[in-house]
């Protein structure tokens, strides 16, 4: 054969594909291709990963094959949960050859399942450090996305407003924008405002959350009435007893030091640290640190949390327990006071119908994440007794941070939440359990949110209304157990 006519017959037999992704960060896109082409035996250097925008491939898309279809006698394509959730980190990283080194990943696993132990391996040493990496850009946006106002707001039935309308720029590493909406969302729910990045940006009305293009610097404001609230609110929450410049400079890396109006303060706080170390150790001084990355970080923090009141009365934090990589979470209030003296999660009377609830169900308490939506134990002491009280909208918003935390390293499937406070944490708005009960909600980050009552409000009730009660808690339990075998 000539080397013209040997070139031909192996495009033939061994066609190359070219793979469009439809936007930089649709993670669920490349898992259904990637899919497609294991079961159809296509190896990872015959496959291009072309990005929106990307760099084009050096062929025309006609030299390429069309994608081919797997029949539904195909093998099963082995991923584990350990590297499916570093790709869908690894996929927001900007490197252009990610959707490429997944895929390579992928197609080793099939033949190597404990790859992903490997850790001098080339390949999974790469997928881990992208992770990382968007891990940390995410955590550097939660930590430092500074809203200013650009429109106040107007009276209310007032058309043109209502609601003042506040403005961030930020600029990130890699492509985390959406994935970080829902934190945005949650954590300003009420508010009306804009992230204006080089690549892209996302508007929330306080109901609809949109997405717009990319924007410039010069598109967002540069100085406003609010900067002199950041400044003041910065500089209260100043820790000098924890100053550390070297390490300042760490976490708050001087590309972000030019978006952040607080800076301007630093030497000014630097300079008085030493007079107002002792003011704040008495009065305790808030943190402001990104999302820890582990759990023990979140545990150790939360003990010391007192972005709150709650967090000042005699009681411990109560963490939550169970699996680090648990499908289920459940989320209850918060801790009683059993709970608050053991140091766990529901282990007094509501943990116990809990438990046994749980059991009819055929859930395995022992495989689920079991948490609450605020971590400290609120009470009005009446002589010896420490009385329960309700966190306020404003408490559990303020410990959403934890959870959220708690959410973001064991990335459960679904999450079962307890009571109006769990579903008030994990919606971001108060809702009537009777509207939400008994169905899944699409959750921001791809896990399914179920709501049901409390077990404590069960053990208020008796007679009839108790029996009717415990039969709706036990459907909802039933459903979420058979969702378990779907997801
Ligand atoms: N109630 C809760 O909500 N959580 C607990 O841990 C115990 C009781």
């Amino acid at each position: 054969m000539s080397s013209g006519a040997e070139a031909l017959w192996r495009e033939r037999h061994h066609p190359s594909y070219a793979i469009h992704m439809p936007a930089p960060d649709d993670f669920a896109f490349w898992r259904e291709r990637a899919r497609a082409l294991v079961q159809c035996d296509i190896p990872p250097d015959r496959v291009s990963w072309i990005e929106p925008g990307g760099t084009k491939s050096l062929f025309a898309d006609s030299e390429f094959a069309d994608v081919p279809v797997p029949d539904s006698s195909s093998a099963i394509v082995r991923a584990s949960k350990a590297f499916l959730s570093l790709a869908r980190q690894a996929a927001l990283h900007s490197d252009p050859d990610r959707f490429a080194l997944l895929y390579r990943l992928l197609w080793r696993l099939q033949d190597d399942t404990r790859l992903m132990e490997d850790k001098a391996d080339f390949d999974v040493r790469r997928l881990d450090a992208l992770g990382k990496a968007v891990r940390r850009d995410s955590h550097k946006m939660h930590a430092f996305v500074r809203f200013r106002l650009v429109e106040a707001g107007g009276q209310e039935g007032d058309e043109a407003g209502h609601r003042e309308h506040y403005v961030a720029w930020f600029e990130p590493e890699h492509h985390i924008l959406r994935a970080n909406a829902g934190f945005f969302v949650r954590r300003f729910a009420n508010m009306r405002w804009s992230i204006l990045t080089p690549r892209g940006s996302l508007h929330w009305n306080g109901e609809v959350l949109c997405e717009g293009p990319a924007a410039q610097k010069s598109d967002a404001p540069d100085g406003d009435p609010t900067e002199d609230l950041w400044r003041r609110y910065y500089a209260s929450i100043f820790n000098p007893a924890r100053l550390k410049i070297g390490a300042m400079l760490k976490e708050m890396p001087k590309k972000y030091w030019k978006n952040m109006p607080e800076t301007a303060l630093i030497p000014e706080l630097v300079a008085g640290a030493q007079k107002r170390e002792s003011e704040m150790v008495a009065t305790g001084a808030l943190e402001f640190d990104p999302q820890p990355e582990t759990l023990e970080a979140i545990e150790k923090a939360v003990s010391q949390c007192r972005k709150c009141p709650i967090g000042d009365l005699e009681n411990h934090a109560v963490m939550g327990e169970g699996p680090r990589n648990a499908d289920l979470m459940i989320v209850g209030e918060q801790p009683g006071d059993q709970e608050d003296l053991a140091g766990r999660p529901f282990v007094g009377p509501a943990g116990q119908l809990l438990d046994a609830a749980l059991k009819v169900a055929g859930i395995d308490r022992a495989g689920v994440y079991v948490t609450n939506a605020v971590k400290h134990f609120k009470f009005v002491q009446r002589g010896k007794r420490r009385l329960h009280q309700s966190p306020t909208a404003k408490e559990i918003d303020t410990c959403r941070w934890w959870l959220e935390g708690e959410r973001a390293l064991v990335r459960p499937k679904l999450v079962l939440a307890l009571g109006a406070s769990a579903a008030r944490s994990l919606l971001g708005k108060t809702v009537s359990i009777n509207k939400v009960r008994g169905r899944a909600i699409a959750l921001e980050d791809g896990s399914e949110l179920w709501v049901t009552v409390h077990p404590s409000y069960l053990l208020r009730l008796d007679g009839d209304a108790r029996a009717a009660q415990e039969r709706d808690f036990a459907a909802d339990l039933a459903s979420v157990r058979a969702r378990m075998e779907m997801v």
